[in-house]
């Protein structure tokens, strides 16, 4: 008996410490190690090759057009974890996965060299919260839950970000609604799944005037609504500076009250000399009553010279450290936790009441709904008289500029798109603004289309549109059916599942079109709303309003 069970036991603990790391949990305002009770710092890596960049004028460093999914590459992992287990970090930072692609073999030897993920849930082009036209929908949730449960089965998933700097200025603060919803529905979704990974947010460095408070809005009202822990991608500190001239202090005075975890998502100036001195600043007495710990960035070479660690090799077989990557390990390997507060005094997390909004901080403190993946499959299946039939793989790049231009023809004709439409501003979320983008649109063309008595040049949209012979048989019958979805729908917050796989909705006249990703970063809707005449139709009737789903919304 006693031989028996010593053996299980070994097993057991065999098997434990090579598919399992420590959980890692927050109380009060710090990370905690929830075997012993010591708090835990990250003290992470960037772990991303870049992907192409896409061309845009306006920006100096273009948004990224597709990724390379570091944690499916075997093979390049195998040859970068002697650098990461030198390099001394226990997390790395990825931004973007592939759920369909196998991620055991890199995962199971990270967690074998005792290094956490910090896994960005979004994706480039239309995988992103959108910054110019922000919406929360269903098409983002799935992708997000379809990565989630890529990554459910592992253990040293330490966090999940649900975006990455979607506010970048004052006037994109109206996106920061849709960002806390996002935490919301991502981490009542982890808690169904008994999933104790933290849900986080990077945050680019800005100014001052809604930096804290966009940080104060996703940490606040409750539990339920915020995040767990705050990331900020902070390059305040460069080469030979000193604590005392970086931008440091002020940053460490401004968050001294925040209420929950914080740390940087990135850090690291790429001014030469990179001493990384501020490793000791972070990790030192003066940061970490605020602070837990950092991300470097970052690993490998980019566009942007002077961020990496080491170099790759042309045939991709070898990463030779650099200077930098030595002076960081050194300063890693020279860090030791402060273990204070103990977590029995770290108390519990508090939730302040939300920053109102202001002129520099425009976010409603009404957040949006759950997405409702049935809601919309059940409205686009039984009330869309006329649908988006693209005649282009390249979908992402029209749908935002054909919604456009819908909604222009609609505005014209003395109609509105609110149904589809979000607003964090003033807190306003039409029934059907969650759908996905091409549901949205195919919402638009319908409602022009029964707003001009169903003539037949008005579902065209230069052959984007085709009325669908399977549709509802009148606007009172397309108008009926979509209140019943409505009237059965849950409405508000709820526990999001596994996104239904349910088929788009194409017109039975047409085959449906495959679609692949391509397009620039804010492409899921145009900024530019087209005017009318852009569209060759004749649109000879104009039909009286109609009652019910079509305008009244
Ligand atoms: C957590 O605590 C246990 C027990 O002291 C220790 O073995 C483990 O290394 C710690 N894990 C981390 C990530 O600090
Ligand atoms: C994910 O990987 C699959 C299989 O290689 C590929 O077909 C798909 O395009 C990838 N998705 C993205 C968004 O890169
Ligand atoms: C997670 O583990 C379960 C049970 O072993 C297995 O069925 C499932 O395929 C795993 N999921 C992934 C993504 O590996
Ligand atoms: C979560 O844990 C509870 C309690 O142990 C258990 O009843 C439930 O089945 C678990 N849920 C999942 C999805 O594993
Ligand atoms: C802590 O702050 C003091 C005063 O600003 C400064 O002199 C010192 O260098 C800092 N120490 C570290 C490790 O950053
Ligand atoms: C890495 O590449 C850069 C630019 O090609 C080069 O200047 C540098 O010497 C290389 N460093 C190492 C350690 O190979
Ligand atoms: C590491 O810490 C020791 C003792 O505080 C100090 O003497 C040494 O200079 C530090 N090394 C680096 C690389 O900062
Ligand atoms: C659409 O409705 C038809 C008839 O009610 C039903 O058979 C079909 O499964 C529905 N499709 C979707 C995608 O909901
Ligand atoms: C579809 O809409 C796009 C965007 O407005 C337009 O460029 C294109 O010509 C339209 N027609 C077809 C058949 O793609
Ligand atoms: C992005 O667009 C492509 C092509 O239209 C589509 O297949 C994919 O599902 C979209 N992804 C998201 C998250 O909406
Ligand atoms: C998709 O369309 C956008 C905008 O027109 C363009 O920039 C991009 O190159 C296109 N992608 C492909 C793969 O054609």
């Amino acid at each position: 008996m006693r031989s028996l069970s010593t053996y299980s036991l070994l097993c057991l603990l065999f098997v434990a410490s090579v598919f399992s790391l420590d959980t890692i949990t927050r109380a009060g305002r710090y990370l905690y190690n929830s075997t012993d009770g010591s708090r835990f710092y990250i003290k992470g890596v960037a772990y991303q090759e870049e992907g192409t960049l896409g061309s845009d004028a306006a920006n100096s460093l273009p948004e990224p057009t597709d990724f390379i999914d570091p944690l499916a590459d075997a093979p390049s992992c195998q040859r970068d974890l002697p650098n990461l287990k030198t390099l001394g970090v226990n997390a790395v930072r990825v931004y973007s996965v592939n759920a369909s692609l196998n991620h055991d073999a890199c995962v199971q030897s990270l967690a074998d060299a005792g290094i956490y993920l910090i896994i960005d849930l979004s994706q480039p082009v239309n995988g992103s919260l959108n910054r110019d036209f922000p919406a929360w929908t269903t098409n983002l949730l799935d992708l997000y839950i379809e990565n989630i449960n890529a990554f459910l089965n592992y253990s040293n998933v330490l966090a999940f970000n649900v975006g990455n700097e979607v506010v970048t200025s004052p006037a994109e603060t109206v996106a920061a609604p849709f960002i806390k919803a996002a935490a919301r529905d991502i981490k009542a979704y982890l808690r169904s799944k008994n999933s104790t990974a933290l849900v986080g947010y990077s945050s680019i460095d800005g100014d001052q005037s809604w930096r804290g408070p966009l940080a104060n809005f996703l940490s606040c009202d409750s539990d339920a609504d915020s995040l767990d822990i705050f990331g900020l991608n902070n390059y305040e500190y460069c080469s030979t500076a000193t604590y005392s001239n970086s931008g440091y202090p002020s940053l460490v005075q401004d968050f001294t009250n925040y209420n929950i975890p914080f740390y940087f998502s990135e850090f690291g100036c790429n001014v030469e000399p990179r001493l990384f001195t501020e490793v000791a600043s972070i990790f030192g007495p003066n940061m970490t009553g605020v602070f837990s710990g950092g991300v470097a960035f970052g690993y490998f070479q980019a566009t942007v010279p002077g961020f990496n660690l080491v170099n790759i090799s042309s045939d991709g077989s070898t990463a030779t450290p650099n200077s930098d990557f030595n002076n960081l390990q050194q300063q890693f390997a020279n860090v030791t936790f402060n273990n204070t507060p103990s977590e029995s005094s770290a108390g519990s997390t508090s939730f302040p009441s939300c920053p109102q909004p202001n002129a520099a901080f425009l976010a409603s403190t009404t957040l949006p709904p759950t997405p409702n993946d049935e809601l919309c499959a059940c409205v686009a299946n039984s009330s869309f008289s006329c649908v988006f039939t693209p005649q282009t793989t390249n979908t992402t790049a029209i749908i935002g500029e054909l919604i456009g231009i819908a909604c222009g023809l609609l505005a014209n004709q003395g109609s509105n798109c609110d149904v589809i439409s979000a607003s964090g501003s003033s807190g306003t979320y039409g029934e059907l603004s969650f759908c996905d983008p091409g549901t949205q649109l195919s919402w638009a063309m319908t409602a022009f289309y029964e707003l001009n008595g169903r003539n037949p040049a008005s579902c065209s949209f230069s052959g984007n549109a085709t009325i669908n012979t399977a549709g509802p048989s009148s606007s009172a019958a397309a108008e009926a059916a979509a209140n019943s979805c409505l009237a059965a729908a849950p409405t508000g917050t709820f526990t999001p599942t596994a996104a239904s796989s349910v088929p788009p909705v194409t017109a039975a006249a047409t085959s449906s079109t495959s679609s692949s990703s391509s397009g620039s970063k804010n492409a899921g809707f145009s900024k530019s709303h087209q005017p009318a005449e852009l569209i060759a139709l004749s649109v000879v009737t104009i039909v009286a309003a109609l009652g019910g789903f079509w305008t009244v919304f």
